[in-house]
């Protein structure tokens, strides 16, 4: 018989202690940098009824679903992004629930994509969601966590060459201007999704599709102009101040400035993302150094989303970050931290008559608060010493023979003195 595939399922990972390690530093920060923003944690099943995002087709994600039948012959879903679950939790306990809520989680998310660099077929993304408050105030928020959690792992951002920066861009920009050439409702939504491709394609091919959707070749020229304008001055030119997207940009920048990230936010128009249930603010994060090109993290505000699944709509604002392209660009940089195994002693019976008492040491130097290893393995001294080195432990404590005789434990500093100390086993009482 053939031996099983070693190998994970094509586009997901496995994560060996070491790249467990760095992925729990990642998340650490993340739960960390969420709780410093009064933020609380929630969660859901990876596992979701397919409909939750079939409903709105046209999105690329929907394409990409990891869906099935389970036994009962129910359509269900790996989920590819957090946003639908947490509006179907906020639906379920719409009336219960005090708002503003604060909610942040570290979902595992499935896309059948095309793999390519910083894109796998299974990540893990930082979310972070108000729900409930409609004011830019919280985009300024979300953003400033971002900016607190790159600041955090050794990302650049103040001085005259920050490492990152933020495209930010309201759809109603584009909706007004759009509105004026009668394309609205779900042309808009379709609209926005080919705009999002315009990085990638370039902008001949974006004109061919936008022509694909309907649109006049003149007027795809229009439209293309307007995503190559650059600052708030020139858009409010061409737009006029009185477009809702402007006025309320404006007014992010303004909350931007005074947050200290002002300088990191590029008002951009060409920004629209590729999910059609954004209504107003959009961004996404960018590196400005090293080779990786694609968005680190993309947010926005989906006021409509509540009301689009049949609930009552609620304002709502959030934003994903994946664990891949931040790790791509934190190694690219050398900035990712060498992260050891972290225990503080290692106690070593040499003798099977001794695992016991080493067991009692364990017990007692656990409750202490210490993380202990026993190794139980007999091998010789030096692989034992090599072994509680590479483990990081602090302190060596053997039970040979003579120690269990005499009722002692010889206690090895380890590190460059290996000072040896000897202490009385009658000392770790549980
Ligand atoms: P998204 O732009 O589809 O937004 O994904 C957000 C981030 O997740 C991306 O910027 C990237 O860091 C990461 N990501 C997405 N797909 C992959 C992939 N295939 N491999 C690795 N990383 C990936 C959303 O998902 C929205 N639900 C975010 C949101 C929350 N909007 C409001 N609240």
């Amino acid at each position: 018989m053939a031996g099983i595939d070693l190998q994970p399922v094509k586009g997901t990972r496995d994560f060996y202690p070491q790249a467990a390690r760095l992925q729990r530093w990642l998340f650490d920060h993340w739960r960390d940098v969420s709780e410093q923003f009064g933020f609380e944690p929630y969660d859901a099943c990876v596992l979701e009824s397919e409909e939750l995002y079939t409903r709105k087709a046209g999105d690329e994600i929907v394409g990409q679903l990891y869906n099935f039948r389970d036994k009962g012959d129910r359509p269900v879903a790996l989920r590819p992004e957090m946003t639908p679950s947490l509006a179907r939790m906020v639906m379920a306990r719409q009336g219960s629930l005090a708002l503003p809520l604060r909610w942040f989680a570290i979902p595992q998310c499935f896309r059948y994509e095309r793999m390519q660099r910083g894109r796998k077929r299974e990540h893990y993304q930082w979310n972070m969601d108000v729900v409930g408050l409609g004011h830019v105030a919280a985009e300024v928020e979300l953003m400033s966590a971002q900016a607190a959690f790159l600041r955090r792992v050794g990302i650049v951002l103040d001085g005259n060459a920050p490492e990152v920066i933020w495209r930010v861009s309201d759809r109603r920009v584009l909706q007004d201007y759009l509105a004026g050439l009668q394309i609205d409702g779900e042309r808009f939504a379709a609209v926005c999704v080919v705009i999002d491709k315009r990085d990638k394609i370039g902008r001949a091919a974006t004109a061919e599709l936008l022509v694909e959707q309907g649109v006049t070749a003149e007027d795809a020229e229009r439209i293309l102009d307007l995503l190559e304008l650059r600052g708030l001055d020139e858009l409010e030119a061409r737009v006029g101040v009185e477009n809702a997207g402007v006025a309320a940009l404006r007014q992010l920048l303004d909350l931007a400035a005074a947050a200290g990230i002002g300088h990191l936010v590029r008002i951009d128009p060409s920004v629209v993302r590729g999910l059609s249930y954004y209504t107003g603010t959009v961004w996404e994060l960018f590196a400005e150094v090293g080779t990786f090109r694609r968005a680190l993290a993309g947010g926005g505000r989906y006021d409509a989303l509540l009301a689009t699944l049949g609930g009552k709509a609620q304002p709502m604002v959030g934003f994903g970050f994946g664990d891949v392209p931040i790790c791509e660009l934190l190694d690219e940089l050398g900035r990712l931290p060498a992260l050891g195994q972290r225990v503080d002693d290692v106690v070593y019976p040499m003798v099977e008559e001794g695992f016991s008492v080493a067991n009692r040491i364990a017990r007692q130097l656990r409750a202490a608060g210490r993380r202990v290893l026993v190794d139980y393995s007999c091998r010789r001294f030096k692989h034992v010493i090599r072994g509680a080195e590479q483990a990081g432990a602090e302190r060596l404590l053997t039970l040979g023979r003579d120690e269990l005789a005499e009722g002692v434990v010889a206690l090895r500093w380890l590190g460059e003195e290996r000072q040896q100390e000897r202490w009385p086993i009658d000392d770790f009482v549980v």
